[in-house]
């Protein structure tokens, strides 16, 4: 038997995590443990996923929560040390670009464990990024590369890395949505906010370059107060962005708008609901880009630069910075119908974490 921990710890972490829990809890070789370091802790961010997707109950809760990136990442280091030497697995299998996946990535390989990086060779080419970093160093230590695009076996072959350390799979937050598709369709979220499919915007912004700078922030708010005058936009606001509201004196604006309708943070259900009804998508999210090209709903990207280019090659993606009248002009894009419906990116077919169990049984 192949004992592998995987690691849960932030909201974008726990969809890419299910169907891998699925996959290795009916593979014969493998015997799967799930570590939650405790990054995300709200019932909201962590609880309400754990439960609509079927996880399973996490051997190890290291409970580290929210605190600087360098007390997050040491505290969640120190936690799970004691747990790797204590489990001797034969691998610890990380997903995605938190500080939870850079940090248990660092204690196994220091421990002489094999590391899996799932989700792999995604860059954004932006240091300033938190995640850009814990991707780049996540690849550099890892043994075996799990990838979602062929951007990222270029940006992993353009660094170095051996041919055999790394695969195109696919991409197992799609797994997640083909599964939960149909009972996402039966959600009464629209009915409760009284939104109509097809008339109306979702929003989400939580990337610190846009919502800690009170100048980014105001001139997102600028382009916002335009298009809610012209339909109304749900907004399932991140706890990072509630808490900045008041801190940078834009709560009253955002209050005024009346068509910009604030929610609590969505569970994975209602969420696909609100995002697969949508006119368009508005967000600075990275897995939402890649959402929407599946689900072929115009998703507008409010970042200067993306690490999932085939979502603007193939899918239904926009990338257009923070500057207000480009906003504008990608929205107006949307509703006069000027874009192409997108394709679906190879193998992002629901069989991602299959693969990527049989390929680790196989190698390991
Ligand atoms: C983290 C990830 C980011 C990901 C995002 C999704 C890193 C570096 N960043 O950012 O890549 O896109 O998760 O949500 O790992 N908070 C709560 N309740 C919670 C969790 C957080 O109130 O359950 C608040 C706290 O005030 C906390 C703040 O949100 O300080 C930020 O949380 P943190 O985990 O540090 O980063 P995110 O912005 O969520």
């Amino acid at each position: 038997m192949i004992k592998i921990i995987s690691i849960a710890g932030a909201r974008p972490n726990f969809m890419k995590i299910a169907p891998l829990m699925e996959a290795f809890g009916q593979h014969p070789d493998i015997e799967p443990m799930l570590v939650h370091t405790g990054q995300h802790y709200d019932e909201r961010m962590s609880d309400l996923f754990f439960r609509q997707l079927g996880i399973p109950e996490p051997d190890v809760n290291l409970g580290i929560g929210s605190a600087s990136h360098a007390v997050q990442t040491a505290e969640i280091m120190k936690a799970f040390e004691p747990v790797v030497l204590e489990e001797k697995p034969d691998a610890v299998l990380v997903v995605g670009d938190v500080n939870s996946t850079i940090a248990c990535g660092l204690v196994a390989v220091k421990l002489g464990i094999k590391l899996i990086h799932v989700e792999a060779g995604l860059r954004s080419f932006d240091r300033a990024m938190p995640e850009e970093v814990n991707r780049v160093l996540t690849d550099c230590i890892s043994d075996l590369m799990f990838c979602t695009e062929k951007s990222g076996l270029e940006n992993l072959r353009n660094e170095g890395v051996a041919e055999e350390r790394f695969y195109l799979v696919g991409n197992v937050m799609i797994d997640t949505l083909l599964k939960n598709k149909a009972k996402a369709d039966e959600s009464k979220i629209l009915d409760e906010l009284s939104l109509t499919a097809g008339e109306y915007a979702t929003l989400t912004m939580h990337r610190p370059s846009n919502v800690d700078d009170p100048v980014v922030f105001g001139r997102l708010l600028d382009a916002l107060e335009v298009i809610q005058r012209d339909m109304p936009i749900v907004f399932p606001i991140h706890p990072r962005t509630r808490n900045n509201l008041p801190k940078l004196g834009l709560a009253d604006r955002v209050a005024a708008m009346s068509n910009l309708i604030l929610i609590e943070p969505a569970g994975y259900l209602d969420f696909l609901k609100l995002t697969s009804s949508a006119k368009l998508v508005l967000t600075d999210s990275g897995g939402i880009q890649e959402e929407t090209t599946v689900l072929k709903v115009p998703c507008i990207t409010m970042r200067e630069n993306t690490e999932r280019p085939i979502t603007i090659e193939m899918g239904s993606n926009q990338l257009v910075g923070t500057d207000p009248e480009k906003i504008l002009q990608a929205y107006r894009n949307v509703v006069e119908g000027k874009l192409p419906e997108g394709q679906l990116p190879e193998m992002w077919d629901g069989k991602a974490a299959q693969r990527i169990a049989k390929i680790l049984a196989e190698k390991l």
